[in-house]
């Protein structure tokens, strides 16, 4: 017995010095008293500094995940090594709360697979392209509530991106479906923070979780079943039933119908539902808001690219993405959205397929992979200074783009996003529309005093700006007229 213990304690001491550095972790329980559960994006960073190492550790229940700190760590491992890291950790608490069916979380294999090459074959650059007047109408929507009621623009721009998924997906418009969507991603992202580690760690405790003192975690878990169930069949279904009396208009779920795989319907169930209710709209929405979020913070900015717009478009008609090319400072400064922002600040978890070492650290088969893209985005030596919002990084001495592009905030590799294209074009248009009617200021208070914005991040998978309030106001009278004739246009259309 002796024996047994002193071969197992070797090999377990062996295992600590050959996996890369992190603090120090207790018998069994590992680091759970060391894993933050605010901002651990930024602890880590900081653990990254203290040892010297791109890739920490940390252990909790026997389990390893490994943080990269680095984009040469991140480029490297989960882009040129990505067949060994396209695999996803399984985490029980993905079923208990029913966000299983996610193609983002899904193993690597074949199921993934279908799923994925649906989602590619309506998602890529060129499919994109054909939805860019969906994404306009649905711009004019969101132009038209913020001028209407400018203090909820939170409620818009979630109604806005959850809108334009739910025609893109299943050509309906409902904006009762937003909460839906919206809701429920958020219940997965409460789920995956370190402080949830517990069932992901020891996953027979789903089975008894009900009685834990985890207030009302029953309840919790089958709203967010629910909901689920919701996100992926009604929508579904009334596209069905429209197929049936005729009435169905073009959507990624009509062709998919239409196509051979059609017969798989949990698949295509499965790939609208996650351009819909997943990630999708709640990431790009974060984007959005953060960057209504600097535009109020940097009147600078917003005053040269409006000028650039002006210059360009002109005063009677919005920008479209037939523009993009003509307006280099608008597509830096969505840049530098995604770069401060940092949606994802811990990417989205992989697990190693097999043993690898990277700079002579031993990452063995099995354990969690995240990369830290908020530290990634803001290493001095790429950003300089990189806490402050300066879209002119992203651009040379003539004002035209440099062909630095941030590259961390949609992942690497095989898993990376697939929505990409969709995203990026989604909030270059929401952005440009937004400059060429509104300016936006900061609120002031009945003093006059100017209230401050904070800059803090909710914790999650996809981080928020804590809650603000801006003063969003129509440039001008031609800005005006504008959105008089969009209203009009619009009333005609529908
Ligand atoms: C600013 C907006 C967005 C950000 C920052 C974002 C970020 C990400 C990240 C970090 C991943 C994981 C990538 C990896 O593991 O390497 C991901 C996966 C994914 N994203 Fe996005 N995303 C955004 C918008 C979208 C949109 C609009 C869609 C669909 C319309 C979408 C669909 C997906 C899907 C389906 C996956 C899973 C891919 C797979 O596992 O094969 N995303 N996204």
């Amino acid at each position: 017995m002796l024996a047994f213990c002193t071969y197992y304690y070797i090999r377990y001491r062996r295992f600590l010095s050959d996996t890369p550095p992190g603090p120090k972790p207790l018998p069994f329980l590992g680091n759970i008293f060391d894993i933050p559960t605010e901002k651990y994006w930024v602890v880590y960073n900081e653990w990254s500094k203290e040892y010297n190492s791109e890739l920490i550790s940390v252990r909790a229940f026997g389990q390893l995940t490994i943080i990269i700190n680095s984009a040469r760590a991140a480029r490297e491992l989960l882009g040129r090594r990505s067949s060994n890291y396209s695999d996803k950790p399984r985490l029980p608490m993905l079923e208990l709360i029913g966000w299983d069916w996610n193609p983002g979380f899904m193993p690597y294999g074949e199921r993934w697979r279908v799923r994925r090459r649906l989602l590619h074959r309506g998602l890529n650059v060129n499919a994109v392209a054909t939805y860019y007047p969906v994404q306009v109408k649905h711009t004019k929507y969101f132009l038209a509530k913020l001028r209407r009621d400018p203090r909820s623009f939170v409620r818009h721009i979630k109604e806005l991106t959850a809108g334009l998924t739910l025609d893109i997906a299943y050509a309906l418009e409902d904006d009762a479906c937003a909460s839906d969507a919206h809701d429920g991603f958020q219940m997965l992202s409460d789920s995956l923070t370190p402080a949830a580690a517990l069932v992901n760690a020891i996953p027979a405790l789903k089975y008894v979780v009900e009685w834990l003192p985890m207030a009302n975690y029953h309840a919790f878990a089958e709203r967010s079943r629910q909901l689920c169930h919701r996100i992926r069949y009604d929508s579904l279904t009334k596209v069905k039933r429209q197929v049936a009396d005729g009435t169905a208009r073009p959507s990624l779920t009509l062709s998919m119908l239409n196509s051979s795989e059609g017969r798989d319907e949990e698949a295509v169930a499965d790939v609208a539902g996650v351009i819909f209710g997943g990630e999708s709209n709640t990431s790009t929405a974060s984007a959005i808001h953060a960057g209504l979020q600097a535009l109020a913070l940097h009147p600078d900015v917003q005053r040269r690219a409006q000028a650039e717009i002006d210059a360009v478009v002109g005063r009677d008609r919005l920008p479209g993405h037939e523009d993009m090319p003509s307006l280099p400072y608008a597509t830096a400064i969505c840049r530098e959205i995604l770069r401060w922002h940092a949606v994802g600040p811990l990417g989205a978890p992989r697990a190693a397929i097999d043993d690898d070492v990277y700079d002579g650290w031993l990452i063995p088969a099995g354990s969690t992979i995240l990369w830290n893209a908020w530290a990634i985005s803001h290493d001095p030596e790429t950003y300089p200074n990189p806490n402050a919002f300066i879209p002119e990084r992203f651009l040379d001495e003539n004002g035209q783009l440099n062909g630095k592009e941030e590259d961390t905030n949609f992942g690497y590799g095989r898993r990376e996003c697939v929505g990409i294209h969709f995203a990026k074009a989604t909030l270059w248009v929401t952005i440009a529309s937004m400059l060429s009617i509104f300016n936006l200021f900061k609120a002031k208070d009945e003093q006059d005093n100017e209230i401050e914005i904070s800059t803090e991040r909710t914790t999650g998978l996809a981080s928020h700006p804590v809650p603000f309030v801006c003063d969003i106001r129509v440039r001008d009278d031609n800005a005006e007229e504008l959105l008089d004739s969009l209203t009009l246009a619009a009333e005609a259309e529908s």
